[in-house]
């Protein structure tokens, strides 16, 4: 079913305003059991347990700590700026640990571990040990490239044809590269991620511009070979996450890039999501399932898509920037209203309802973090939040 977008309302300046006074102190209540630990991918009954640095999620509560830090700075909040501060550099010094002793880097979410936490630092603080361990953890990212294919390969050893695909959440992780191309002044990062940008676009994006969770190649000759989920309900189904790292990743795929033919594959994927969404606008966990159906929320994916939008308006006409601005805004006001956190004696975390890895007889994930906070829907909430409230600097 298709809605019609116009009878919503979008979210308001004093909104967006008592969202982020609300999510920094959550964050600065979080800060003495989380500066020394990271918050587990999840929660479990709303709360975040302590884990330490070893898991690809680490990054975003990192980023979760310097969004509030430049929340803080902005409202001129010096004693909470510096709390905050001292945490995102702390976290610095951790992540500059694990990628030299390489603790659990064997993936490809560089991306999603160094940008919001090292990259961000070294942009709000010019803080070096912060550059150097992006670049170190820029490097590790290379070492997932096959020529033979020409893309990044998502997990597991790099030797084995189970495990040669790429998955569309890489998107995310191909900023890092760009970064340390402009940083360093070396062409390598960058030509790998134009390589892997287009193996991605050209395979996971189905031709009603639902898309592939993962997508294999042939290890021989490096030919498109089959999609499959792992995450999503079902192989042909479209994983509203994966949907939504397609938005938000096409529109850093065209600021890297310039290319223009992915704008309109931007609108298509972003259309797909939108035409997919059940009537208080935030998806179900798999865009299969809508209104009436029993199943979990990704509340996460709608923050995704949302900071996905804000980003393509900036390189938009003045009246596609505007529909994609008020879309988002329409859709933040959902999570906000109807998703966030509102009490800190109910969660440790920002937004509820969302769905890390739902099990299904169809698919090949564990389960866990169902109907809960997760750590990169509470990050990108903060960012929509952010990118609506301020002229925001992107860490990505
Ligand atoms: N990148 C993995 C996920 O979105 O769950």
């Amino acid at each position: 079913m298709s809605l019609s977008f116009d009878t919503y309302e979008e979210i308001s300046g004093a909104q967006i305003e008592a969202a982020l006074d609300f999510g920094e102190s959550q964050i600065l209540n979080d800060l003495p059991q989380f500066t020394d630990k990271f918050q587990k991918a999840y929660s479990e009954n709303g709360f975040y347990e302590p884990i330490d640095n070893n898991y690809w999620t680490t990054g975003f509560w990192t980023g979760e700590v310097w969004l509030a830090y430049e929340y803080a700075l902005a409202k001129k909040k010096d004693a909470d700026a510096e709390k905050l501060r001292h945490t995102g550099m702390v976290h610095v010094d951790s992540f500059y640990e694990r990628i030299t002793k390489k603790i659990e880097v064997d993936h490809h979410d560089m991306g999603f571990l160094y940008s919001p936490s090292c990259v961000a630092a070294y942009k709000l603080t010019g803080d070096k040990k912060a550059r150097e361990a992006a670049i170190l953890a820029a490097d590790q990212l290379l070492t997932r490239y096959h020529p033979v294919g020409e893309f990044l390969q998502a997990w597991g050893p790099m030797d084995g044809a189970d495990n040669y695909r790429l998955i569309i959440d890489c998107l995310l992780n191909l900023p890092l590269l760009y970064w340390a191309s402009e940083e360093t002044g070396d062409e390598k990062y960058r030509t790998i991620a134009e390589k892997h940008i287009h193996t991605a676009v050209a395979n996971v994006i189905r031709e009603d511009y639902s898309t592939w969770h993962t997508f294999f190649f042939d290890p021989e000759t490096g030919a498109p070979d089959h999609g499959a989920t792992c995450q999503g309900y079902r192989d042909g189904s479209a994983w509203a996450r994966g949907q939504a790292w397609g938005i938000y990743g096409m529109a850093l795929a065209y600021r890297y890039t310039g290319r223009t033919e992915y704008i309109e594959i931007f609108k298509k994927v972003t259309e797909y999501f939108l035409e997919h969404l059940p009537k208080d606008l935030v998806p179900f966990w798999d865009l299969e399932f809508t209104d009436g159906d029993d199943q979990p929320r990704d509340s996460s994916s709608a923050s995704i898509a949302v900071c996905g939008m804000l980003e393509m308006s900036r390189y938009l006409e003045a009246d596609d920037a505007a529909y994609y601005i008020s879309l988002a805004k329409k859709l933040l006001k959902s999570v906000c209203d109807n998703y966030a956190v509102k009490d800190s004696k109910s969660s440790n975390g920002l937004v509820l309802h969302s769905t890390y890895s739902n099990h299904s007889p169809y698919n090949t994930c564990n389960h866990y973090g169902v109907d809960e906070c997760n750590s990169w829907g509470d990050y990108f909430y903060m960012e929509a939040l952010m990118r609506l409230y301020t002229d925001w600097n992107e860490y990505w």
